[in-house]
């Protein structure tokens, strides 16, 4: 594999050795449509470190790539700095292969390998804000708990100015450039918006905390080496400032109706909600859960200020297609969004009455009951429909501000 694929340099110090995987499309639930990378990284100082792995299908496209600077066996350190799978599944491999002097991880990562892989795994645990040197180099260790899991860490390089924020300032996005400003802007910004609400936006308030943390240790930092995606060399405060943003949830003008519909009647009960939005002056966004994956919805919701969700009853029940999306919304824990339930029914109409909970369970704040309609709604109905998508509207008005 030494010839095939081969590493890329980063910085003085630093080659990315990872994997390019063009073809993954579900991440645990998070549709990745353009792949991903698992970025590892090969530090070379009088020693040569090993930053993260990869997934384990890629073992060996990792390994061709460590061969093209360097015999393998020469490398005496690793850094895990995040025990999942797509950056470990070949850790053990690796560790098993070269034999390195010490594998270092945070105290909770170390733990976790233990559990993942054996417990002949030893990995000397770091502190939060520990320095070591390992060939020479100085490593800067900073726990970053919870993003993504509780054994997360970021390394810092200070002779290359290089963060590897493993998770963090990430995105699926497979291809051969290697730097963000060789992806176009809205590529960049869209993907790393996918990744936050899909992946982060449970720890929003965790990401704040450590923005305001990196902002008080003032790292100097030329490079953003993250786990997933391209490396950033350019505009490094690009990420952060994105993050940021999403991480505060400004509610704004714009309501997500996301719905299912069994025979077009809450269909159009959708339709009806965003003339209402429209008519307030918000902006809808209608995605039926037929056409629309998941992790649209949510990356829709990382910059809105309503969900409005409607389904028919089916069995007692909201349609499965509901159920998921709710749970999966519940799951990620978006704040400071109001909404409100609907949908038609045939004998028991529970469906309406079920999102109605779910919005609640969520922390989603509904500004009215649902609205139910049986078999197919009439004008009146539907101008029910209309007059709720105004009251959202009107509502978002008062709480961004814009009504004046
Ligand atoms: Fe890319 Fe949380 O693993």
């Amino acid at each position: 594999m030494k010839e095939a694929f081969r590493a890329q340099k980063i910085s003085e110090n630093v080659w990315w050795v990872g994997a390019v995987d063009w073809n993954i499309r579900d991440f645990h639930g998070y549709r990745t449509g353009r792949g991903t990378t698992y970025n590892a990284y090969l530090v070379k100082g009088e020693e040569y470190v090993l930053i993260d792995t990869v997934k384990h299908p890629f073992l060996s496209q990792m390994m061709g790539r460590i061969e093209s600077v360097v015999e393998p066996d020469r490398i005496r350190y690793m850094v895990s700095n995040h025990s999942e799978m797509d950056h470990t599944g070949s850790l053990p491999h690796v560790l098993k292969m070269i034999q390195p002097e010490k594998l270092f991880a945070s105290k909770m990562g170390a733990k976790a390998l233990k559990k993942h892989f054996g417990s002949w795994i030893n990995a000397q645990t770091v502190k939060d804000t520990e320095t070591v040197k390992l060939g020479g180099l100085d490593f800067t260790f900073l726990e970053t708990r919870m993003l993504h899991w509780p054994d997360s860490m970021v390394s810092y390089l200070p002779s290359d100015r290089l963060l590897f924020s493993q998770d963090g300032f990430g995105m699926h996005l497979a291809g051969n450039e290697r730097f963000a400003d060789q992806v176009a802007d809205d590529v960049l910004r869209t993907e790393g918006a996918r990744y936050f609400a899909n992946i982060l936006l449970p720890y929003a308030d965790l990401i704040l905390k450590l923005l305001a943390r990196m902002e008080e240790l003032a790292l100097p930092i030329d490079i953003l080496a993250p786990d997933h995606g391209p490396v950033w060399r350019k505009d490094i405060g690009t990420m952060p400032g994105l993050y940021a943003q999403w991480a505060a949830q400004k509610p704004t003008m714009k309501a997500v109706i996301v719905y299912d519909s069994m025979w077009h009647s809450t269909e159009l009960m959708a339709a009806a909600v965003s003339e209402g939005l429209a008519e307030a002056g918000a902006k809808a966004i209608v995605m039926s859960l037929e056409s629309c994956h998941r992790s649209d919805v949510v990356t829709h919701l990382l910059d809105a200020g309503a969900l409005i969700a409607g389904s028919s009853t089916l069995n007692n029940n909201m349609l499965p297609r509901m159920a998921d999306m709710l749970t999966y919304i519940r799951g990620l824990k978006p704040k400071n969004l109001i909404g409100c339930a609907f949908g038609s029914y045939g004998w028991s109409g529970e469906s309406p009455k079920q999102i109605h909970s779910m919005l609640l369970e969520t922390g989603i704040e509904p500004v009215q009951d649902p609205v139910r309609v049986q078999y197919v709604p009439d004008d009146e109905e539907l101008l029910k429909c209309r007059d709720m998508g105004a009251l959202v509207g009107n509502r978002l008005r008062e709480i961004t501000g814009k009504g004046e």
